[in-house]
């Protein structure tokens, strides 16, 4: 039987090559950071190598950023039949400047200084984004069922009441949850009654798996389109985040006319290597990505399989979408800190739970975008480490390469 190429990369080459994730704790296994270890797209490194060939180490030419805004639109289209006009499409350096537009430029105009409204666990740099603009931050803890995870309807109506900016990440990170058409359709209600306004972070939105679809918030009513602003990227599936090219989809013709006032600053930030590759991803790298997904679902399945077997006390849900495993390890009574118990213990570098806010104490977050032999040795280290067990081999031996 053939060896999948992703499971042929080691730890000692994924170290070498240097990535955050796998630099900034050089003695442990990298899960924390949300970066993939298979590279990106031959396209897109192509494209990226183009731009420094062809000398485009200047501003951002106008054919550059227009190249971006088709592929785009094109892009949004074909995947999820959101059909937009590509001047809809506002290059940014980031999904993070996205947001702070969405703060600064798309919150409820009848309410200044309106609070920001998340969804928790959340994304560990948007729980502190509200204090950073001086804002209120308000966290509605998601409801966990038998069957995955559900809205606090009652507490998200409460929170909006009087007009706020809600933050909806989808597929959201960390739980992996896939919003149906339904609960999107149930939020716009929301939004309406209360006069508020949503900023949706889909940048995981190309990582979905079978049984779930991913549906633009935008797409769903014709008031939805009204009252979000939404932040797409080629940066996560594509593994693209330190190129610096985001984009923001403005859906409503109040919120365009004033971004041609306001967004010539923040667009001047977009990198011309990021935009060159993200024009190449999304129009070139469709069949590396579906391989990706494809490997992604055995992940998320297999790390179902790993947490059975080695950690019978952890709790997991696969994920609909994302990367992102989400661990259930309160019953092992490592709190406060279970991320730094299994750093110390485990040589595995995670994220703790606590840092997505409320309804995160007692889990942890796994990236499992990692070869299955790594992700296989990972979690029998966490194993070991839970039975005191001092047999730490990084290498499961059911994973042997
Ligand atoms: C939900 C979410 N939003 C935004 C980001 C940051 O994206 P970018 O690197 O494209 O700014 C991440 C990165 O992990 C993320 O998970």
């Amino acid at each position: 039987m053939s060896v999948h190429p992703y499971d042929q990369l080691t730890v000692e080459q994924l170290r070498h090559a240097g990535s955050r994730k796998w630099s900034e704790y050089p003695h442990a296994l990298g899960a924390g950071l949300a970066e993939m270890d298979f590279g990106t797209a031959p396209g897109v490194v192509e494209a990226a190598q183009q731009t420094l060939t062809h000398g485009l180490t200047g501003y951002a030419p106008t054919w550059l950023v227009h190249d971006m805004q088709l592929a785009t639109a094109s892009w949004l289209d074909n995947r999820f039949s959101w059909s937009i006009d590509p001047q809809q499409v506002r290059p940014l350096n980031s999904i993070e400047a996205a947001l702070e537009a969405a703060i600064m430029h798309f919150s409820p105009r009848h309410r200044r200084n309106a609070p920001l409204v998340l969804l928790t666990p959340a994304y560990m740099p948007y729980i502190a984004a509200a204090s950073r603009f001086g804002r209120e931050s308000i966290e509605v803890t998601m409801l966990r069922t038998d069957s995955g995870w559900e809205i606090n309807w009652t507490a998200l109506e409460q929170a909006l009441s009087g007009g706020a900016l809600l933050i909806l990440v989808n597929p959201h990170n960390p739980i992996g949850k896939v919003y149906s058409r339904a609960e999107l359709l149930r939020i716009c209600d929301l939004v309406e009654a209360t006069g508020s306004r949503v900023f949706v972070d889909e940048v995981h939105s190309p990582l979905v798996f079978d049984g779930a679809s991913h549906l633009p918030y935008a797409t769903v009513l014709p008031a939805a389109a009204a009252h979000s602003v939404t932040a797409v990227g080629a940066t996560k599936a594509f593994n693209l985040s330190g190129l610096k090219c985001a984009q923001l989809i403005l859906s409503n013709s109040a919120d365009l006319d004033l971004w041609a006032r306001v967004g010539q600053i923040p667009e001047s930030c977009v990198a011309n290597v990021g935009l060159a590759a993200t024009t190449a991803a999304y129009s070139t790298g469709t069949g590396w990505l579906d391989g990706v997904v494809d490997y992604l679902d055995h992940s998320r399945m297999l790390l179902g399989e790993l947490i059975n077997r080695h950690l019978p006390h952890v709790g997991y849900q696969p994920p609909q979408g994302t990367y992102l495993g989400w661990l259930d390890v309160s019953q092992l009574n490592l709190d406060p800190d279970a991320a730094r118990f299994f750093l110390a213990e485990a040589q595995v570098a995670l994220i703790n739970g606590s840092d997505c806010g409320s309804g995160g104490q007692g889990f942890v977050r796994l990236n499992f975008a990692t070869p299955h032999p790594v992700l296989g040795g990972m979690i029998h280290r966490m194993g070991a480490a839970v039975d005191g067990c001092d047999n730490k081999d990084i290498t499961d031996p059911e994973f042997a390469q």
